[in-house]
């Protein structure tokens, strides 16, 4: 497993694009550092290979490695973002992925990459609507071959913009965990429909970034998980643990025993600065394989 993080040398609230942007609520300059490096920690502690593409300093966005794109099988179909304010972005991700043996391709319709297209077991799972550009699907079927149903769903509620905000797959569990306000009724419906079980989180609950989650195998990192869910996964026969600071890291992987069957959540807290652009630890991370 490869990921592609780009380290937070540059935090900072430039523009407003998403509802949680606030120019009068900047990231503080050192959290913001402890926050990024507890993930990049963790990755590193599951025996994640991490691959670093440096901020450009004025891209306060390019932090967020999830919207670059989405790739298979050799093959990166980079993002066409919806805001100019990103849209710079994109010569980085063209230039990280060619000189890495990659093919790639520039989408022609709005598309914001992993944030908004998500695997699980029986198909994947496109978000439409607020960023990606609701014909998207189409291009997506000419670009790659899927070898399972892609579903579009509406995204409705402004505060969730990608769907990864509203929605965690944990593939190996076959578990997805979302927000249901922020899906129309026919996306929820759709949602219903998949051979997978579901897990409801409330706006709350929501409004911490939980469902911008990420996991390695049988392990899920959690942001800002409440009590309730840990407990939720607890009943589902996970072991649940919790880590507050980058020093707590290092000392349970120490101490932990894990095997590859054992699933296991990993509480992390609450990442104040990543969310004060609107993300958290999924949006920092752009799973390469
Ligand atoms: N400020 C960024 C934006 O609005 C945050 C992106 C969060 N990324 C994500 N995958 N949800 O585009």
């Amino acid at each position: 497993m490869r990921v592609l993080m780009c380290p937070w040398t540059f935090p900072k609230v430039e523009w407003s694009i998403n509802p949680h942007m606030n120019l009068a609520n900047q990231p503080d300059p050192e959290k913001a550092r402890l926050e990024w490096h507890m993930l990049l920690d963790c990755y590193l502690q599951l025996g994640i290979k991490v691959e670093l593409l440096a901020q450009a300093p004025d891209l306060y966005d390019m932090v967020y490695t999830a919207n670059a794109g989405w790739g298979k099988k050799g093959v990166f179909l980079l993002s066409n973002f919806k805001h100019k304010e990103r849209k710079k972005e994109t010569p980085h991700y063209k230039q990280w992925f060619m000189s890495h043996g990659f093919r790639v391709i520039k989408a022609k319709g709005c598309f914001e990459g992993q944030g908004d297209l998500i695997t699980t077991n029986s198909a994947y799972l496109l978000g439409y609507g607020t960023r990606t550009s609701p014909h998207f699907i189409t291009e997506l079927k000419q670009v790659f071959s899927f070898g399972k149903p892609i579903i579009s769903l509406e995204l409705i509620d402004p505060a969730f913009y990608h769907l990864d905000t509203c929605l965690f797959s944990w593939k190996p569990m076959n578990i997805i965990m979302y927000y249901p306000g922020a899906f129309s009724d026919e996306a929820l419906l759709k949602l219903k429909q998949l051979p997978l079980t579901r897990i409801e989180v409330t706006r709350e609950e929501a409004l911490a970034f939980v469902c911008n989650s990420v996991y390695h195998e049988k392990t899920a990192l959690l942001g800002g998980a409440s009590e309730r869910l840990l407990e939720l996964f607890r009943n589902m026969g996970c072991l649940t643990t919790t880590i507050s600071s980058t020093e707590d890291v290092a000392t349970l992987f120490t101490y932990l025993k894990r095997d590859r069957d054992t699933s296991m959540v990993i509480s992390l807290p609450v990442p104040t600065e990543l969310m004060k652009g609107g993300g958290s630890y999924r949006c920092c991370s752009l799973f390469l394989d």
